[in-house]
């Protein structure tokens, strides 16, 4: 594991949009697995700057993306879907074809699942895997439980994370109660893990999940067993971290 302190959050997305170029650069057709979340935002504004600059080209490049609200369509402002069009792919030269978010609009839970999975499953092995954490230790959508699920599935949003979420929304009733999420089995075989923390509500969770016992209750802590995991935390994030 890698963790790199970045002053700011600004600092830190920098930090986090360097890695992706480079993984760009480095291989074209790199398969990026992107999340959503105040936490990313930042990153994605970097790279529509390096794109437009011309030192990064999405021309070859697939997203698969972590998760998505159970009942929200593609249009709904607050689905992923909408955030991944509005903060990334409207901006650069991916293709719409090579983008995947879980169907939220699907409300048979097994088939929109296997049906991510299926497509994961053609791709073989995310190439990097960007991830933000929840105040409860979630990647992606896996919440705390009693086992790490393996594959895509659907989750029932602890009480926290609706909390944290429902400022996008009109109030917390507004809030889906469930998403799809991939599973950890589909993080853990990404090539490379990037994770991104910012914020003083971040802290605590970060150091159980760094340093902290490897368990289903903490989902995140699961990362502490991946071969290539980088950590860029902002200095707030990072507070609780030992030296
Ligand atoms: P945030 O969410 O980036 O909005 O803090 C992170 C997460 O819930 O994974």
């Amino acid at each position: 594991m890698k963790i790199i302190r970045a002053s700011s959050y600004q600092d830190m997305s920098r930090k986090g949009a360097n890695i992706i170029a480079a993984q760009i650069i480095m291989k074209p057709n790199s398969v990026l697995g992107l999340a959503t979340g105040g936490t990313p935002e930042g990153v994605y504004k970097h790279l529509i700057d390096q794109y437009n600059q011309g030192d990064i080209d999405f021309e070859h490049v697939t997203s698969i993306n972590l998760d998505e609200y159970v009942g929200l369509n593609h249009d709904h402002e607050q689905s992923y879907w909408y955030f991944m069009q509005k903060h990334l792919f409207e901006h650069v030269n991916i293709h719409p074809e090579n983008v995947y978010v879980p169907d939220g609009s699907n409300l048979n839970a097994d088939q929109a699942c296997q049906a991510y999975d299926y497509i994961i499953q053609r791709y073989g092995r995310i190439d990097l895997q960007l991830l933000g954490i929840g105040v409860d230790g979630h990647i992606g959508f896996n919440e705390p439980g009693d086992t790490f699920e393996l594959n895509t599935h659907k989750v029932n949003l602890q009480e926290s994370t609706i909390e944290a979420n429902k400022r996008y929304f009109a109030s917390s009733e507004d809030v889906p109660r469930e998403a799809y999420t991939m599973g950890i089995k589909t993080i853990m075989q990404a090539r490379k893990v990037l994770l991104l923390a910012s914020g003083a509500s971040k802290a605590a969770i970060m150091r159980e999940a760094l340093f902290g016992p490897v368990t289903p209750r903490v989902p995140a802590s699961i990362l502490q067993i991946h071969p290539d995991l980088t950590v860029i935390v902002d200095q707030d994030a990072g507070a609780c971290l030992p030296e």
